[in-house]
């Protein structure tokens, strides 16, 4: 954040009036004008704004969504796949937008964390911003979910029982929070109401959560590729450099967008769920959508009792949590003091094996829990943790890094990449 607020460049009128009562608008032109970015931002900076700018989709189409939805479970399934698909004028354009959109969303949040992880973005001074992320990915995660069961097709209604039944692991109180949960003994129309209250509240939560990302991301400035401090003389203002770039990446990524929305539409949605829901009727293999897949298959994965004391339900559950929870704690696992993976010869490579292993770990849960998937799983669960809490911390100590620039000018950086790229 600036020290000095600028004045927007209005002498008189309306504005002027407004902004010397109320300082949004000096505030926003600080913030979003002015603000001093690196130089050398390159395009994996694009999917935060773009982050930003579907979670808006998401909440615009989901309220005009709910005008013709219907949240009880004997009207919800035709209110969706009747009245809003094949009655309401550009219906079925709305409701594409908004389950795409999910999609779309968690691709981008994912590359945006694993930018973040390359580039070592977590590390001092900005572990609050990126705890503040995780903090949006559990909130973005529980409001999928829900979102995902008010449709009330099959693998909505599935999804929802067998998520929630994993609360009932936990010792004592598992059962009677489960009942508490679905509000009555089994997913019903209580459960369908109040999974639609949450979702139609979260993406506000959600959105109050992103303020307060930016901000204390203004706080300290950007990261940038090279993950050294930088100086006045290396940055620029946001506008008209960046504004521009973010709006060139907006239009790459609205083509991958429409192109699920105008051709593949149901890409991402499972067949069973053009079935009504049917408490009779399991289907064969349940199973979330994409985005979820890779904690399915950790939570999956354990399927023996951990010391006699934790039975195997309740260690996938706590697996599956602990996926997350470890997180909240990369700025402090990871003990190198250089933030980029540029200058991180041995831990770039690790890097990579991570993003293997996540994508291992989404094909293992996409399929059944036996053989081979199974195996998978399993070998993929324990990378997972073993390189958030061993090899992060030693890496960190022993691993010898390439000698970092002082500046964007600095000689170090002649003839690579490094000086130019953005
Ligand atoms: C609704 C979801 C999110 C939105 C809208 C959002 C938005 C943004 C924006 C606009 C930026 C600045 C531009 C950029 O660096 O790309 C940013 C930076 C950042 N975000 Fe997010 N973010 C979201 C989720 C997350 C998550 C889940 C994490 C990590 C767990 C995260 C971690 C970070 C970090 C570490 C930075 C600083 C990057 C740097 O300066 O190098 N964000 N975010």
């Amino acid at each position: 954040m600036s020290t000095e607020l600028q004045q927007p460049p209005f002498k008189s009128g309306v504005l002027r009036w407004i902004d010397e009562r109320l300082p949004v608008l000096t505030w926003a032109y600080n913030e979003l004008v002015v603000y001093p970015a690196p130089k050398n931002l390159n395009y994996w900076w694009n999917f935060g704004s773009l982050a930003g700018i579907i979670l808006v989709v998401q909440i615009v189409t989901g309220v005009i969504l709910v005008m013709s939805y219907t949240p009880h479970a004997d009207l919800a399934f035709d209110s969706v796949e009747g009245y809003i698909m094949r009655d309401v004028n550009w219906g079925w354009l709305i409701r594409y937008l908004h389950a795409n959109g999910a999609s779309m969303f968690f691709a981008l949040v994912y590359i945006h964390m694993f930018r973040g992880l390359y580039y070592g973005s977590y590390k001092k001074p900005r572990e609050l911003l990126w705890i503040l992320g995780v903090i949006i990915l559990l909130l973005m995660m529980a409001t999928a979910f829900m979102g995902y069961v008010l449709p009330w097709g099959n693998m909505s209604y599935w999804a929802a029982t067998v998520i929630t039944n994993l609360f009932s692991a936990i010792p004592l109180v598992g059962e009677p929070l489960v009942t508490w949960l679905w509000g009555g003994f089994t997913v019903a129309n209580p459960t369908l109401q109040r999974f639609f209250s949450l979702h139609y509240l979260l993406p506000f939560v959600i959105f109050a959560v992103v303020f307060l990302h930016i901000l204390a991301l203004h706080q300290f400035g950007s990261n940038n590729p090279l993950g050294i401090d930088l100086s006045k003389k290396d940055k620029i203002p946001f506008h008209p450099y960046y504004t521009v770039k973010d709006v060139f990446g907006l239009c790459v990524f609205l083509l991958v967008y429409g192109y699920f929305v105008f051709y593949a539409p149901t890409a991402f949605i499972s067949p069973t769920n053009f079935i009504p829901a049917d408490p009779l009727q399991t289907p064969t293999h349940i199973v979330p959508e994409w985005y979820f897949l890779p904690f399915y298959a950790i939570l999956r994965a354990i399927t023996f009792d951990f010391l006699w004391i934790v039975p195997a339900k309740l260690g996938g559950v706590i697996a599956m949590f602990a996926a997350i929870g470890v997180l909240f704690f990369v700025p402090w696992l990871d003990t190198s003091k250089v933030r980029s993976a540029r200058f991180r010869p041995i831990y770039k490579w690790f890097f990579w094996l991570l993003v293997i292993d996540v994508l291992v770990l989404g094909w293992a849960g996409a399929n059944p829990p036996e053989g081979w998937y199974l195996v998978a799983a399993q070998l993929g669960t324990l990378y997972y943790f073993a390189h958030f809490l061993v090899i992060m911390p030693v890496l960190g100590k022993i691993e010898r890094p390439l000698p970092l620039p002082t500046s964007l000018s600095d000689p170090v950086l002649r003839g690579t990449r490094s000086q130019t790229a953005n």
